[in-house]
């Protein structure tokens, strides 16, 4: 029978203890999984796997991704963290050669073989999600919650002294990075959103714009999709400037919240979680003014996350809301349940709005005038 400690008022066995101390640890060690995921990610181990046709040795992975033959060992332990999570699997074999193998989810990172860029190589984005420029700045919480200073900024602006948009206007290599992300998000999204929710789009009487589109990947689905839809994209100046030329779209170089170009529907992906309430009114303001009544055709596509949504019991779906919703902290923006969207619609002058639940991190919200 195992001892009882008595500690203030808790009582717990010298069992409990040791699982509450093992769960602990856990906790602390859980940005692990996502630095090897991102070091993975750099490395291309799931390209060097698809290569050697579905499954590879340790040594073979090694040589295939140019680890040094002193890190070999580091690498075996990389991706016992990487196996033990699910991205990648292993079977030791008979002779007893380990052999890593892909999961459906490592799949998502190869971006060799077939067309270029492959539409499923989500390895852009991840290197968006797990860059030290965000992360820097999350850890970072204690001292943004606690110092009256830097109440009026962003977790962001405290660590790196400009937003998230002025970095990404002076520094190239990281406006690379951060559109290569997006536009395989885009492009990964825009295939299964089209073929399982095309109706959204092609009620769009005969114009599109999509603010904060970024390159054009989403505007250039919906124009292939639908010829009859005129789409433009509206986006900062220096975004704009390196978006590749595509005669079926038209871009606008400009602020969102200043202005919107008239058009029977307006799209934002991905925006207002960027952005605190009262930012999100100023630009659904703005959208209102763009488009049309009702009944004449205007709306507004909003794709984001609706925290709460379908499957969200499920523990992974709960897990990555949470986790999402405090990731976009690091702007000062917030992943949002169905009531805080509903108020932001009501206060920008919205009279209705429904929710087309997806699948995975996003929900598609058509917001009527
Ligand atoms: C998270 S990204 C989403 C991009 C794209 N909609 C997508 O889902 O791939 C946010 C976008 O908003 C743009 N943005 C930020 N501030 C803006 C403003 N004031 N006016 C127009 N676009 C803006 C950024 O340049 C960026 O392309």
């Amino acid at each position: 029978m195992a001892s009882h400690v008595q500690e203030d008022e808790i009582t717990m066995s010298s069992e409990e203890l040791l699982q509450a101390q093992l769960e602990l640890y856990h906790h602390c060690f859980v940005y692990i999984k996502s630095m090897a995921l991102g070091a993975a990610t750099e490395l291309r181990i799931a390209d060097a796997i698809h290569l050697r046709g579905g499954a590879t040795t340790l040594s073979d992975l090694a040589a295939d991704t140019g680890i040094h033959r002193t890190k070999v060992s580091h690498l075996q332990r990389l991706m016992r963290v990487l196996t033990t999570s699910g991205v990648f699997s292993v079977d030791v074999q008979a002779s007893g050669a380990t052999v890593y193998k892909l999961t459906r989810v490592s799949g998502l990172l190869v971006g060799v073989g077939g067309e270029r860029p492959r539409r499923c190589d989500l390895s852009p984005i991840v290197s968006v999600l797990v860059n030290p420029v965000p992360v820097t700045a999350l850890f970072s919480i204690r001292e943004w919650f606690t110092d009256g200073k830097s109440a009026a900024s962003s977790l962001f602006e405290v660590a790196h002294g400009c937003t998230r948009w002025e970095m990404i206007a002076k520094d190239a290599g990281d406006d690379r990075v951060f559109n290569a992300g997006l536009d395989a998000d885009s492009r990964f999204s825009m295939e299964i959103i089209l073929r399982e929710y095309s109706g959204v789009f092609g009620s769009v009487r005969s114009s599109l714009v999509d603010v904060g589109g970024a390159h054009g990947t989403v505007a250039a689905a919906i124009a292939k999709a639908f010829p009859h839809i005129k789409c433009t994209v509206l986006d900062l100046p220096v975004v704009v400037a390196g978006a590749p030329a595509d005669d079926n779209l038209t871009f606008i170089a400009g602020d969102m919240f200043e202005y919107i170009p008239p058009a029977d529907t307006v799209l934002l992906k991905w925006i207002l979680h960027d952005w605190a309430d009262e930012d999100c009114v100023k630009i659904l303001r703005q959208c209102k003014k763009a488009i049309p009544t009702r009944d004449a055709g205007g709306k507004v596509i909003v794709m984001d996350m609706v925290v709460g949504t379908a499957g969200s019991q499920e523990t992974v779906s709960k897990e990555t809301e949470v986790l999402f919703d405090v990731f976009m902290m690091y702007i000062d923006g917030t992943q949002r349940e169905e009531h805080q969207w509903s108020k932001i619609f009501y206060e920008a002058g919205f009279s209705d709005y429904r929710i087309t639940p997806m699948t995975g991190i996003r929900s598609i919200i058509e917001v009527y005038p």
